[in-house]
């Protein structure tokens, strides 16, 4: 028997990726593996279920996941979902490892083997298996665009009969990659952008996509080219100095966070009580707490004449791109160890085992087991 590759519907509501797409399900099939597809894996990103050539569909999540050897998943599968799976079931996807023990215990039990992709380590080979990174650019060129779509101001600089129109002033805080991407998407569009992040090395990062970097003089480098939390102290520094950017800007993006952790709150009320009239804040952090006082986890709320935007499923909004990046970012991931259509995990791979976590009823990953405290 062939090695079982499964995909569902994703069961998240409001979730429209899917961990597979047609050219990369081909790929698999190349490799000796059968695929196990639910009708309608693809269709909420637009990928029709006769592109995946696959004979026979399921009809139910069920018989996938009662099936399947292996389970391709964008977003973590719930209790009731695991429930389902046979002992030694391979996950592969996001698992929000930090989230649930609830969910944790649950795979130990049923001797899952699950890799959480959120915990791949971040070194120079694993960059095209890091869903991460694909899934926050694609996070970053959006909330650039939904600022832009929700301010009353142009981006560009626009010349015309009566005069000039002086181009939107957006900062960006937060430099990772979808920082870095939402910066070079509102430079694409024509504003004068500044950066903002506590590693230093993101200054020359910021810089060499043409937009200004904020230097509040706080430096917080944590470890794996993290950030780590701020100090008190340090939290105020950065107050003083950043308050006085927010307040010159138009649109404000925000794209701070620190895994495993809540979003640390760095716009205060008293911050967006100073911006402009009109002005437009992004909280991109909005589903692990927000950056900014004042945002509403997938609302649009209006704090005086001020309009902050807590947009969730981020990624979901470009279902097409972001499900072919995660597609083959999962398929790096599995493939090397699919040969001859049979599945041999090699556990001396430093990312496989990193990103492990749990195998045969145990708990992989040293973070996870103190923060869940099992
Ligand atoms: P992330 O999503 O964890 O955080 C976003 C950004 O928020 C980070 O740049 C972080 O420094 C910043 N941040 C945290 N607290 C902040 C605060 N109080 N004020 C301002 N900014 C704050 O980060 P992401 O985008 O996942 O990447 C972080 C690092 O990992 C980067 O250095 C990136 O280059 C590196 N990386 C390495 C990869 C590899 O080698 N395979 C792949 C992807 C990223």
């Amino acid at each position: 028997m062939p090695l079982v590759i499964g995909v569902t519907k994703e069961l998240t509501p409001g979730e429209r990726r899917v961990a597979l797409v047609p050219d990369v399900a081909k790929k698999y099939q190349g490799l000796g593996a059968a695929l196990q597809l639910q009708v309608g894996a693809g269709e909420t990103a637009y990928y029709r279920d006769e592109d995946f050539g696959v004979a026979e569909l399921s009809t139910e999540p069920q018989s996938v996941l009662q099936t399947a050897d292996v389970i391709l998943q964008v977003q973590p599968l719930g209790l009731e979902a695991l429930a389902q799976l046979k002992p030694g079931t391979v996950l592969v996807g996001l698992q929000q490892p930090w989230s649930s023990r609830e969910r944790v215990e649950l795979l130990l039990q049923k001797q899952i083997t699950c890799f959480a992709l959120e915990l791949l380590p971040r070194i120079s080979r694993a960059q095209s298996m890091d869903v991460l990174s694909s899934q926050a650019a694609v996070s970053g060129y959006e909330c650039a665009l939904i600022a832009a779509d929700h301010s009353p101001k142009f981006f560009p600089m626009l010349t015309y009969a009566a005069g000039t129109i002086r181009p939107a002033k957006v900062l960006v805080i937060g430099a990772g990659v979808a920082g870095l991407q939402a910066i070079a998407t509102a430079k694409r569009l024509g504003a004068m952008v500044s950066g903002y992040d506590v590693r230093p090395e993101t200054r020359e990062q910021i810089e060499s996509l043409g937009a200004k970097f904020v230097d509040t003089g706080v430096s917080a480098a944590g470890t794996g080219g993290y950030a780590r939390e701020l100090t008190d102290e340090e939290k105020r520094q950065q107050a003083d100095k950043l308050g006085k950017a927010i307040a010159e800007c138009d649109a404000l993006i925000t794209t701070a966070a620190i895994p495993g952790k809540k979003a640390p709150v760095i716009v205060t009320a008293e911050m967006v009580a100073r911006m402009k009239p009109g002005s437009v804040v992004v909280d991109m952090a909005a589903e692990t707490g927000g950056n900014v006082a004042g945002t509403v986890t997938g609302e649009k709320t209006w704090v005086g004449d001020v309009l902050i935007i807590g947009p969730t499923h981020i990624a979901s909004r470009m279902p097409v791109h972001a499900s072919e990046m995660y597609a083959k970012n999962l398929f790096n991931f599995i493939s090397p160890f699919i040969k001859d259509g049979a599945l041999a995990l090699d556990w001396e791979d430093e990312v496989l085992s990193g990103a492990c976590l749990t195998h045969a009823g145990e708990l992989r990953h040293a973070g996870v087991k103190a923060a869940l405290g099992l």
